[in-house]
C-alpha cells in the first residue's frame, strides 16, 4: 500500500520538468537547412578527431580512420586503448553516405547506431556513453553548438547525428578513373585494359559495382575453408551466412591495405592471386567466384585500374584542414 502512495508524487515531478522543456523548445529558433548542415558537419568533424571520446583520452575515431589513408589505419587489425587489438581490419569511411549497412558483417543499419559501437567497445575506445556525455557537455563549444542546432544540451543524439553527418560528407570523385569517366580525360592503355577485365571478362563488377564499387550485398568470396570469424552468421545465426561479409568499396584501394575483414592480404597482388585461384572451397562460396588465368601483363593492368581509383585531392584536402 505504501508504495502506491509514492507513484503520484513521482508523476508530478516528471510532468513539471517536462513542461519546462516545452517552454525552452518554443523559444528555440531553428537554423536554415544549409547552415544547419554546415554546423552539424563541423561539430561532427571536431568530435571525430577528439581523443576525449575514449576512456583514457588516448584515441579518437581518426586514430583508426586516418584521412590520408582514406580513413583506414594501415594495420592488419586496429589497435585501441591500452594497445588492445580490435576484432577486425579498419574499413574506409569514404563511401558510407551511399551504404545501407555497416561493419564487415553488415550487422548495423544506421551510421548513428554504428558510432556507439567503437565508443563502448573495450578493445577500441572503452567509454561509457552515460559517463561520456556529461564530460562532453562541459565543452562549451560542443554544448552551445548543440543548443543552436537542436535547442537542447549536448547529448547522445547530438553526438551520433554529428558524427554521422561528418562521415556522410566524405565522398569524393577526384581519381584518375573519375576524370576519365566523368570528363573524358585520356588514361593509359593499361588502366583501360584493367577496367575491361574487371568489368567484363572477370566480372568483378557483379559485386564491386557502380560508383562506389560495391553493391552492398553480403557475400562469401572463398577466403577460407574454415572461418574463425563467421561474418554475417553472427547477426543472423543462419548457417547459410557463415563466411559472408559486406562487399567492400574499392575506392582508394591502393591506400587502404591490408585487405579483407581480417587484413590477411598485404598487397593487391595477393588479392588478385586469391581470385585467380577461385578461392577456397566453402559451402557458402558465391558461384561468381570461379578460377581464371591472367598473364603477368593482365595482372599488372588489373592493378593499374585498381590504383586509378585513388583520390588525388584526399591528402592535400586534409593537410589543409590540419594546417
Ligand atoms: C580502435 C580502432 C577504431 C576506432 C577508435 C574507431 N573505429 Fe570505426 N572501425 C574500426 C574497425 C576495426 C571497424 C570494422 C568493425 C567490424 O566490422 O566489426 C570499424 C568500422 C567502422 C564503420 C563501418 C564502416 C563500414 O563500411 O561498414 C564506421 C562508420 C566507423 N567505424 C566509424 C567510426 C567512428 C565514428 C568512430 C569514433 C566514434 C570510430 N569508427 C572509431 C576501427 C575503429
Ligand atoms: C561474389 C562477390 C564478389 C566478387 C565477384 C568479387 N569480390 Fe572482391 N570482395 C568480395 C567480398 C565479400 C570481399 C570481402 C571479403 C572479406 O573481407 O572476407 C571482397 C574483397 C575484395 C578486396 C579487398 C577490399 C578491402 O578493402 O579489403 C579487393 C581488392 C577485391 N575484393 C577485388 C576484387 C576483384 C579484383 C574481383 C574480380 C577478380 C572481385 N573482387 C570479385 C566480394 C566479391
Amino acid at each position: 500500500m505504501k508504495r502506491i502512495l509514492y507513484i503520484p508524487v513521482f508523476f508530478i515531478i516528471f510532468s513539471c520538468s517536462q513542461n519546462e522543456n516545452i517552454e525552452k523548445i518554443s523559444e528555440f529558433q531553428p537554423l536554415d537547412s544549409l547552415q544547419f548542415q554546415k554546423d552539424l558537419k563541423k561539430l561532427g568533424e571536431k568530435l571525430f578527431f577528439d581523443q576525449s571520446l575514449s576512456i583514457d583520452n588516448s584515441i579518437s575515431c581518426a586514430s583508426c580512420h586516418i584521412p590520408a589513408l582514406a580513413f583506414t589505419d594501415g594495420k592488419k587489425r586496429s589497435i585501441g586503448i591500452h594497445n588492445r587489438t580490435a576484432k577486425r581490419n579498419s574499413p574506409t569511411l569514404i563511401t558510407v553516405a551511399h551504404q545501407d549497412k555497416f561493419m564487415w558483417d553488415g550487422g548495423i543499419k544506421t551510421l548513428e547506431l554504428q558510432a556507439l559501437v567503437p565508443l563502448q567497445d573495450t578493445n577500441e575506445m572503452g567509454s561509457k556513453v552515460s559517463e561520456l556525455i556529461p564530460e562532453l557537455q562541459m565543452n562549451q563549444w560542443y554544448d552551445s553548438l548543440s543548443r543552436r542546432l537542436y535547442g537542447h544540451e549536448f547529448n547522445a543524439f547530438t553526438l551520433t547525428q554529428a558524427l554521422s553527418c561528418f562521415q556522410k560528407s566524405l565522398y569524393y570523385e577526384n581519381s584518375t578513373f573519375d576524370e576519365w569517366q566523368n570528363e573524358g580525360v585520356e588514361v593509359s592503355k593499361s588502366i583501360k585494359n584493367g577496367y575491361d577485365l574487371f568489368k567484363n571478362r572477370l566480372n568483378c563488377a557483379a559485386c564491386h559495382s557502380g560508383k562506389t564499387f560495391t553493391n552492398s550485398s553480403i557475400e562469401n568470396n572463398g577466403l577460407y575453408k574454415t572461418f574463425l570469424d563467421p561474418g554475417h552468421f553472427l547477426i543472423s545465426a543462419d548457417s547459410s551466412d557463415i563466411g559472408k561479409f559486406k562487399v567492400p568499396t574499392l575506392r582508394n584501394i591502393e591506400i587502404t591495405g591490408p585487405y579483407m575483414h581480417d587484413g590477411s592480404f598485404e598487397s593487391l597482388e595477393e588479392v588478385i592471386i586469391h581470385y585467380e585461384s577461385g578461392g577456397k572451397d566453402h559451402f557458402n562460396k558465391s558461384k561468381l567466384i570461379q578460377p581464371f588465368e591472367l598473364t603477368d601483363e593482365e595482372r599488372k593492368d588489373l592493378i593499374s585500374f585498381l590504383k586509378s581509383l585513388t583520390d588525388k585531392q584526399l591528402k592535400s584536402q586534409w593537410e589543409k584542414v590540419f594546417n
